[in-house]
Parts: structure tokens; sequence; C-alpha cells
């Protein structure tokens, strides 16, 4: 169901507010950024059946590297945690990744998702696929980090809209 991109935004940083800065602590200035608002980030909100926001995502694209995006942000209400919630999320969100990447002269299209995982989310990141880049652990708004990647390939023709944000 499409509401429009400002409702969706809003609706994916209210989930945002409650998951990263009311249960982790997350700085606020920090939480919502300048990436949030270029034109070329995706974001994908879960409504429940009541309309209620249920989870959200990102995918950030950068024009010179096409094959690469990154995935961040991703955030389930606790409510809705280990009901498969955010492993659709992420699914939605390597469907647009491929969507935004664009196709070899054969018509595929491959893409790598980076994201820089929580180290107590990597057990997740890793059911959904995802390997350990280096290894090497940071501090990001104080939680320790650790770098993951997943490349993701689709034959056959990407599809003809360029992806936008939505609602899954
Ligand atoms: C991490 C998060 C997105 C997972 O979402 P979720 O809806 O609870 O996960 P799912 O129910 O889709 O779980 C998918 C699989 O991952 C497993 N899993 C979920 N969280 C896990 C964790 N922290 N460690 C190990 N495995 C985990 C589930 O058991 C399930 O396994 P299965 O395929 O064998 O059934 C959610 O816990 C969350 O929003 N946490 C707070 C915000 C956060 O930390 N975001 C990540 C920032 S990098």
């Amino acid at each position: 169901m499409s509401r429009g991109p400002r409702l969706t935004r809003c609706a994916a940083a209210d989930v945002r507010l409650e998951v990263f800065v009311d249960e982790q602590n997350v700085p606020f200035v920090e939480e919502i950024d300048a990436r949030d608002f270029e034109a070329s980030t995706i974001h994908l909100l879960a409504r429940g059946a009541d309309g209620t926001p249920l989870a959200t995502g990102r995918i950030l694209l950068d024009p010179e590297h096409p094959g690469r995006v990154h995935l961040g942000r991703l955030a389930v209400r606790r409510v809705c945690r280990g009901t498969g919630l955010g492993a659709r999320m992420v699914a939605a969100l390597e469907e647009a990744a491929l969507e935004g990447a664009g196709a070899r002269g054969d018509g595929a299209v491959s893409v790598t998702v980076v994201l820089a995982a929580q180290e107590r989310a990597m057990g997740f990141y890793g059911r959904c696929g995802y390997e350990v880049v280096s290894g090497e652990s940071y501090l990001d708004a104080g939680i320790p980090h650790q770098d993951m990647a997943k490349t993701i390939t689709r034959s056959g023709e990407p599809a003809d809209e360029a992806p936008s944000d939505g609602e899954v």
C-alpha cells in the first residue's frame, strides 16, 4: 500500500527513534543523518494489518559504484522480533538494491550489499547470508560493530523503473 514518500519516511523515522534512540541510547543527532535526505536513498517500511509501523531499513546507493550499496538502519520494533520480519526486511532491501544496481551487458544484475553490523546482530545477518569482511571491530555511537557483506545476483532484465521508497 502506498501512502506517499513523506508519510513512509516519517513512520520509518518513528520506528528508528524508538529502537535506536529510546532503546539503544544512540544520540538523537546521530540517528537521522544527511544520507536520509539524499534523493537516491531508498527507505522501506513494514506496517501491520492495522497500519501500525513495525520495521524499517534503508539502502544507500553510490552512483560512482553502482555494484555496491549499503544496507543500514534496520530496525524491528521489539514486539515483532523473532517473527521473521527482520529477515523479510533484509530480503526486500536486497530486492531494492538489485533494482538500483545497473544491469550488465547480458541483462544480469549483481550487487554487493555491505553493512555495519552491531556485533549482537551478527548472528542475524549471518542467517541472512552475510559474511564478515575483515573481522575488525569498531565503535559507532558507542556500540561495537563489524562490517559484513553479501553479493547477490539476478539474471534477466532489471525493473524498468528506478527504485524508490516503499512499504512491504
Ligand atoms: C536485528 C533485528 C533486525 C532482527 O530482526 P528479527 O525480526 O528479530 O529477526 P528474525 O525473526 O527475522 O530472525 C531471522 C533469523 O535470525 C535469527 N536471529 C535474530 N536475531 C538474532 C541475533 N541477534 N543473533 C543471532 N540470530 C538472530 C533468528 O533466530 C532467525 O533464525 P532462523 O532463520 O533460524 O529462524 C532486530 O532484533 C532489531 O531490530 N534489533 C534492534 C535494532 C538492531 O540492532 N538493528 C541492527 C543494527 S546493525
